[in-house]
């Protein structure tokens, strides 16, 4: 495990996007698995600025993203879809039909989460694998006690993450109960995965996440026994109270 100390949110962002973009001139057809949240949203913008600035192509890169929220459209500015075209498909030239995100509209979940399972098969495991890190350990939605085998699967959310989440939402009862994640097996199948450390009140995840021991209990826990992971922190946020 590589760990890389940054003073503050911009500087880890930055490192974190020269190492991406250095990965896509490298290799074109990258499989890169994207989250969202607050974490990445300056990776995103960085990705944007090289994109406009120096002109690197995504046209034949690819993207799995790792989770969405069951009972959302892509059209509804909560949802991840719509997330991720706000900060980052807007703005380059990755392809459509290579973009790929959980249908969170989709009648048969237990359909969908077969055919993102899929997606793995059709290009392969992911080249590399952006996280960030939920409160309680989670990382996309591989909430506390998910078994380390899970594939794509349907997720009932913590009340711990839905109250987390709900500075996104107008109120707490709008946040969904549920969601589709790609399950800790894929993620760890990525041949490198970077750990994105940052924001208010995430020392104990990240001290936890530290302490080594790898169990169930602690989703983030597993990335421990990967070949490749590297950890961007942000010390500024780290040791600060927590403001959710
Ligand atoms: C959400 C997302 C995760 C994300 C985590 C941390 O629930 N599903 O993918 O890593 O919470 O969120 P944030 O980056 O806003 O702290």
């Amino acid at each position: 495990m590589k760990h890389i100390m940054t003073e503050n949110y911009e500087e880890m962002s930055r490192k974190v996007a020269e190492m991406v973009i250095g990965r896509i001139r490298e290799q074109g057809n990258l499989v890169l698995g994207l989250p969202t949240g607050n974490t990445p949203i300056g990776f995103y913008q960085e990705l944007v600025k090289d994109y406009k600035l120096n002109y690197t192509s995504y046209q034949h890169a690819r993207s799995i993203n790792i989770d969405e929220y069951i009972g959302m459209s892509g059209d509804d500015p909560k949802s991840y879809r719509y997330y991720m075209n706000h900060h980052l498909f807007m703005h380059i030239n990755m392809k459509k039909e290579n973009i790929h995100i959980p249908n969170g509209l989709a009648v048969d979940v237990e359909g969908e989460c077969f055919c993102y399972d899929q997606v793995f098969e059709e290009i392969g495991p992911m080249d590399v694998l952006i996280l960030g890190i939920g409160h309680n350990g989670h990382i996309g939605f591989n909430e506390p006690g998910t078994s380390f085998q899970s594939t794509t699967h349907k997720v009932e959310l913590t009340e711990e993450t839905r109250q987390m989440n709900a500075r996104h939402f107008k109120s707490l009862d709008r946040v969904p109960e549920a969601a589709i994640t790609m399950g800790l097996k894929s993620m760890m199948d990525s041949k490198e995965i970077f750990l994105m450390v940052t924001g208010d009140g995430k020392t104990e995840a990240y001290t936890q996440f530290l302490n080594g021991r790898v169990t169930e209990d602690f989703p983030a826990s597993i990335l421990h026994s990967h070949p490749n992971l590297t950890v961007i922190v942000d010390q500024s946020t780290i040791n600060t109270p927590d403001n959710r």
